[in-house]
């Protein structure tokens, strides 16, 4: 750890002017200095340095600060990252205080993953380059994808051998650590190289480090996965990454917008061509820290998916989040069966360019109009929509934002803007109320607990509890039962995420509350055991009310973000084996661990009621002792402490 008293050396001796002039060109104009804004596109400068104050301002865009906060923006770093890169500048020797052994043992952890993920990338490079497997499928694989060997430089883009022990045997020769490369997924339990005949592409960390890897197969294959990642750890926290951040943060803040594509191809393409403020959620669904990334540089993000119904859906599912960032949205969907890497390469950047331009929508306009579309004149319908729209505009925190929205919405709808507001505040209105009755509710449970007698307050409970219906666990196994049916849950067994649910839930099925839910398993199953694998079409074509259900689950997959803050957090993942089936276990996991607290109190008031037979107690408390260890094991799994 880095002294304070050495942090106040390096703020006091770092002058302002002298930083900034290593990245902008500076003029003086009287007092001050003057240049071009490096954080946005100006010709005219605005940009203004006063080496009186020590500070930055500039008038154009309104940033401003220290040398450190002008370090940080504009590189990237993080607050010491930025002392470190001022103490070089300007030869002041950090003095580092003692770290508590627990601190200095994480610390050199986190620098030998860092040390073995760079001696990986260059493993994977050196592949690519220079082993005749490598030039002759990898290299020629990018090169016939019309990808130039500056961008595979630039984004370290490799190839994994497809020798199952290449990594792990030159990782044992070169003496790393073999449980860090477990760690970082490289290698399996079993010790054999995760990647293998794999395509590599690189993900990098806000300061260029590279941090976890995603392999593709060359060609298509439908028996395996496109793509697969490397687990998380202590150095690659998914949630917190965007692909292609560390290249395009600068020329975001200049273009004042961010374009956020699906794939990792997508953002090479785009990049080799000339567009270089593009990042890729890859594949997952975007989260809120991604997009707090994003703010760090600008206000626009321009949502830019494949032209069919999942990609717009995939970009609607994103949409309340990050207005609910005072964020502005743009969307552009592309042509119908092209991804931006495909559409790029078929029109050219400058039509490329054209079509963002002339097709870009305003996001809230967008989904009004996609709905309206989709109700065209059924009144019923158009009642639904006016409650789907108002419960988007709910989410925009920022009032004048909100009514700029509210009216051209109340164009579009054709609905006075009072009642448009009214609605809206209504739903303001109901959260603020709920969630300070949440926190009343708290309260009395922990003072009522002593006053009432024990045995009524179980029954009580009880009654409560198996009156409230599981409706989030069971709606979670639904939707990945529905979004995830078609992928591997294990490979090696062929067996899919249907197969999985169902085998799990078919014993459930009696416990569950909700008819619509056991409805649509039976549905899932009656396809299955025809043997398809059901598809979206399936539930296309389904009776409404599973159709609905569908829409309805693969649209809002974010509102079980507050029950999962309930002490359900989500499990980090361990293991890249693992990976493809963490989402359908953590549902299947935490709907029994529900059923199962359920029953547990079911049977305890049993326990109570029949005290005074002793034959049934004795079974009733077996079976308590059973259940209480299942639970335990549940437990273990799902990271939950049992009070
Ligand atoms: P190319 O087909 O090589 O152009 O890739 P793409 O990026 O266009 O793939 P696609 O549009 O199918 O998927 C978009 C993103 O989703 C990918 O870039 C990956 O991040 C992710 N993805 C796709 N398939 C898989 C998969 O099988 N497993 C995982 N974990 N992620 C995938
Ligand atoms: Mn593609």
């Amino acid at each position: 750890m880095i002294s304070k008293r050495s942090i106040e050396r390096v703020i006091e001796t770092a002058k302002v002017e002298e930083v900034i002039s290593n990245f902008v060109n500076l003029k003086r104009r009287g007092v001050n200095l003057i240049g071009l804004c490096p954080f946005h596109d100006e010709k005219t400068p605005s940009f203004t340095v006063s080496p009186a104050k020590n500070i930055y301002k500039c008038f154009g865009c309104g940033k401003g600060g220290n040398a450190v906060n002008f370090v940080m923006e504009h590189e990237g770093y993080s607050y010491i990252e930025a002392i470190k890169f001022l103490a070089q500048m300007y030869h002041i020797e950090l003095e580092e205080i003692e770290m508590t052994g627990e601190q200095k043992e994480a610390e050199a952890k986190r620098d030998s993953l860092f040390i073995i993920n760079e001696w990986a990338k260059k493993r994977f490079s050196n592949n690519l380059f220079n082993t005749q497997q490598g030039v002759n499928i990898g290299l020629a694989y990018f090169k016939e994808r019309g990808f130039r060997e500056s961008i595979i430089k630039k984004f370290d883009l490799g190839f994994a051998s497809a020798d199952s022990k290449d990594l792990f045997n030159a990782a044992k020769r070169e003496g790393y650590n073999i449980d860090f490369l477990k760690e970082l997924g490289l290698v399996s339990e079993r010790e054999m190289d995760f990647f293998r005949n794999r395509v590599m592409f690189t993900i990098h960390n806000l300061t260029g480090k590279a941090i976890g890897f995603a392999g593709r197969i060359m060609g298509n294959n439908p028996k395996l996965p496109k793509y697969i990642n490397s687990p998380e750890s202590d150095i690659y926290n998914k949630r917190k990454i965007l692909y292609g951040l560390y290249f395009a943060k600068n020329e975001i803040r200049k273009q004042e917008h961010c374009i956020l594509v699906e794939g990792y191809t997508d953002v090479l393409s785009l990049v080799q061509s000339g567009i270089e403020n593009v990042v890729a959620s890859s594949g997952t669904s975007l989260t809120t820290d991604q997009i707090r990334l994003i703010k760090r540089y600008t206000n626009t993000i321009k949502i830019l998916y494949d032209g069919d119904a999942a990609g717009i859906n995939a970009a609607l599912r994103g949409m309340d989040m990050i207005l609910a960032e005072n964020m502005v949205v743009k969307l552009v969907i592309l042509p119908e069966k092209h991804d931006p890497d495909s559409y790029i390469k078929e029109v050219g950047p400058a039509e490329f360019i054209n079509y963002i331009a002339e097709n870009e929508k305003d996001f809230i306009l967008f989904k009004t109009n996609l709905l309206l579309e989709e109700a065209s004149s059924d009144p019923v319908k158009k009642a639904y929509i006016l409650k789907d729209i108002v419960g988007t505009l709910s989410k925009v925190p920022d009032p004048l934002i909100r009514a700029m929205y509210v009216k051209e919405c109340s164009n579009l709808l054709d609905v006075d803007e009072k009642i448009l507001n009214s609605e809206i505040n209504k739903i303001i209105k109901k959260e603020i109320r709920e969630r300070n009755q949440r926190k009343i509710r708290n309260e009395k449970v922990d003072s009522s607990m002593e006053v009432v007698d024990k045995q009524d307050k179980l029954i009580a409970d009880t009654q409560t509890f198996l009156k409230q219906s599981d409706e989030y666990q069971e709606k979670e196994v639904i939707r990945v039962l529905m979004e995830k049916g078609h992928a591997f849950y294990d490979e090696t067994q062929g067996l899919l995420i249907v197969d999985f649910i169902l085998m799990e839930v078919l014993d459930l099925l009696d416990y569950f509350d909700n008819p619509i839910y056991k409805k649509i398993i039976k549905f899932v199953k009656d396809i299955r055991d025809r043997g398809a694998v059901p598809d979206r079409n399936d539930y296309f074509n389904a009776e409404e009310d599973i159709r609905e259900k569908y829409f309805e689950l693969i649209m809002t997959p974010y509102e079980y973000a507050d029950w999962q803050r309930k002490g359900m957090e989500l499990q980090t993942q361990k293991h890249p084996d693992k990976n493809q089936f963490n989402e359908a276990n953590q549902a299947i996991w935490r709907l029994k661990y529900k059923k199962l607290n359920k029953l547990i109190k079911y049977n305890q008031e049993n326990i109570i009621k029949n005290s005074d037979n002793s034959e049934q107690y004795n079974t009733l408390i077996k079976l308590h002792m059973k259940l209480l260890n299942e639970r335990k094991n549940l437990a273990n799994l799902l990271n939950i402490v049992i009070q």
